[in-house]
């Protein structure tokens, strides 16, 4: 028995017309799930409702990709915590290497947009990750412990916080990171959730790996206790390959889990 239910969350990125996701999301809901899984979906916010309406009654997570850090108000072009959750969103990704690197968002950002969703009762799926020179310097546990410090104003953490471990190096690329790296980085992460928020929270929190999860590799990575799932994104556009991520998910681990 898992000590955490697995979840998949497909991020879709800016890759489907409202149509388009609304077709995939018929055939992914379509797809024979394992029951002791989760999963979610998160669409473009044009998607979000057509893909909500294919998702109700299945059980399946409607995610977003991102949130303003602010309420409300005179912010142009902006999406609040409170729109999304009128939309039936659950979930919402902060913190993506994507963000970091064409919006420049730092952890300051991330904090004032976990607040947001804190208020309207919305988890967040906070993702970390290193750069291949960070990671070649040596710098991983550095950096992740710095993106971490959007966590540093809660005393409790952000009500089903999920952190995912997404090492910029292998973001669509088709070069994974290792299962053995994966988890030690998992690892390293839930000691960072003990020593902020206690050994029972680091305990239930779950780590999602991604980075070029693909049917290839997810049996490996999903093997590791210490995977609790993945962030998937161009696996999660084609309805076969999600479907073999979930049977990989379902899969028992190997055992133990590493030192
Ligand atoms: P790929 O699965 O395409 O590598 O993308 C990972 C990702 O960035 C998910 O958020």
């Amino acid at each position: 028995m898992r000590a955490r239910r697995r979840l998949l969350v497909a991020n879709w990125k800016m890759s489907r017309t409202p149509s388009a996701a609304a077709a995939l999301a018929r055939a992914l809901v379509a797809i024979p799930r394992p029951a002791q899984l989760d999963l979610a979906i998160a669409p473009s916010f044009p998607a979000l409702d057509r893909v909500g309406a294919a998702l109700a009654g299945t059980g399946i997570t409607l995610a977003a990709q991102d949130v303003y850090v602010e309420k409300e108000g005179a912010f142009t072009g902006e999406v609040s915590a409170s729109m999304l959750k009128d939309a039936g969103v659950a979930l919402v990704l902060v913190g993506h290497s994507e963000r970091r690197l064409f919006r420049g968002e730092r952890e300051p950002d991330f904090a004032r947009k976990m607040e947001r969703l804190v208020e309207q009762g919305l988890a967040p799926v906070y993702c970390v990750g290193e750069t291949r020179a960070e990671r070649d310097a040596g710098r991983t546990a550095d950096v992740l412990r710095s993106q971490l410090a959007a966590l540093d104003g809660f005393s409790a953490p952000p009500s089903g916080l999920i952190l995912a471990y997404e090492p910029v190096w292998a973001i669509g690329t088709g070069l994974p990171a290792t299962p053995a790296m994966a988890a030690e980085v998992h690892a390293r992460l839930r000691a960072e959730l003990a020593a902020r928020f206690g050994t029972g929270v680091a305990g239930s929190t779950r780590i999602l790996y991604g980075g070029s999860v693909s049917p290839v590799s997810a049996p490996g990575l999903f093997a590791e206790e210490e995977v609790d799932g993945g962030l998937v994104g161009n696996a999660s556009l084609v309805a076969s390959d999600v479907a073999a991520l979930l049977a990989a998910a379902a899969a028992p681990t190997t055992g133990a889990a590493r030192a």
